[in-house]
């Protein structure tokens, strides 16, 4: 296999010092820290410095929005459908307090005249992100109806269209599973859920920045990322998509000054939700992560999303060939078209094995029963054959 074409990977790497001192194949945990992501923080610094406040209304109120509209461009969204939060579980709670307990939808389901039932079940997966599960886990009214996977690799969205029906207020996952990479058909999400009403509430935390996202294409309805992982921008935010069309039916009851129209009157009772994605904001956004999340995506734009989706997919199917070649079982998925680059090596030590693999300069995580390996476009195959060469040095002791 050599590297994608267009890519000039050498030159890719020395924007990331880690590469120099490091085999760093945990990006799925964290993106590495680019010169470019610093050159921003150094800006907003330099800035700090030089104006004080003033810079808000010269330079950071224009930074916000240049966010929001990146990641807007990069999830298939359109300007005005993205929200800045202070982390995914701040996204998730903001949403689900925002729903009107019967969905848009459920008069039709019901028929008319019809009292529409309640609706309190949520439906999510066993191979969700715990946060995901811990918002409705807290809230008694909410039946919450966690469905297991049956090779605890993967979802077969007939499972979900099952499961959802006119009780059911949200159909709630994730687009790439954190535990298994797999990749979740974000349209069939969408679809099962509207056709029984329910809200589609998307964890993209391991989607944007890995696989390509296409919010308005597949017409979920809500979709959370953000800048730590794979799009290189550090920790501190995450970034709320709202479909357009229901933006306006929300009502975030846990809100801001950054929530409503018109933030500089001061008006205690002025409170008027914008009218997009920003009436879901939470107060002051975390500045210096703007700037490293503008500096991260930045780079990774130039190199190119559709190299840096092939490139992660050679990654994952040269690590995949080498722990075969030597023996590693794998929890990932069958097929190619559901699979990412968080590799799931079993392991009967997997926190011997990571400290040995750090002994080594290699940077991994382990998860129970599992190594887990996360290239990024960044990574050289050299450094995957690295990875595996060294478990099969640990196991022979
Ligand atoms: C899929 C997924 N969702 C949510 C989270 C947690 O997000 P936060 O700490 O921003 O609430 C993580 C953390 O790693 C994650 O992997």
């Amino acid at each position: 296999m050599s590297p994608t074409p267009q890519l000039d990977l050498a030159s890719l790497r020395t924007h990331f010092p880690i590469l120099a001192r490091k085999n760093y194949l945990n990006s799925c945990s964290l993106g590495a820290l680019s010169d470019r992501a610093e050159a921003y923080l150094d800006e907003f610094r330099e800035r700090w410095h030089s104006m004080g406040a003033s810079a808000w209304y010269e330079h950071w109120w224009g930074r916000l929005q240049l966010l929001r509209d990146r990641v807007a461009d990069l999830q298939g969204a359109p300007q005005g459908s993205v929200a800045l939060l202070p982390s995914t579980s701040a996204a998730l709670s903001g949403v689900v307090d925002s729903v009107p307990q019967a969905a848009p939808s459920l008069a039709a389901v019901a028929g008319p005249g019809a009292a529409p039932p309640k609706r309190n079940r949520v439906v999510i997966s066993d191979l969700d992100f715990p946060t995901l599960a811990y918002q409705f886990a807290t809230r008694p009214e909410l039946d919450l109806v966690i469905l297991e996977s049956v090779d605890g690799v993967g979802m077969d969205p007939q499972q979900y269209a099952d499961a959802v029906d006119e009780r059911t207020l949200f159909l709630a996952t994730s687009h790439v599973f954190y535990a298994t990479g797999f990749v979740q058909d974000l349209e069939a999400l969408g679809e099962i859920a509207r056709r029984a009403g329910a809200w589609s509430l998307i964890d993209g935390y391991h989607g944007a920045g890995q696989v390509p996202v296409d919010c308005e294409g597949s017409g979920v309805d809500f979709y959370t990322s953000g800048p730590l992982k794979w799009l290189c921008g550090g920790p501190g935010l995450s970034y709320l998509y709202v479909r357009p069309e229901i933006t306006g039916s929300l009502r975030p009851r846990a809100t801001s000054w950054f929530s409503t129209q018109d933030q500089f009157a001061f008006d205690l009772e002025g409170f008027h939700y914008h009218e997009d994605a920003r009436r879901f904001e939470m107060g002051t956004p975390a500045l210096p992560t703007v700037h490293t999340a503008l500096g991260g995506q930045e780079l990774l734009e130039e190199v190119g999303w559709e190299t840096v989706f092939a490139r992660n997919r050679a990654l994952t199917e040269r690590l995949m060939d080498r722990c075969h070649e030597t023996g590693f079982s794998l929890r990932t998925a069958v097929t190619a078209e559901h699979r990412s680059a968080i590799v799931m090596i079993a392991h009967p030590d997997p926190r011997g094995a990571v400290a040995h693999l750090d002994r080594a300069g290699i940077i991994v995580d382990a998860r129970p029963g599992h190594v887990r390996v996360s290239p990024h476009v960044y990574n050289t195959e050299d450094e995957v054959d690295q990875v595996v060469a060294e478990l099969v040095r640990y196991r022979s002791g």
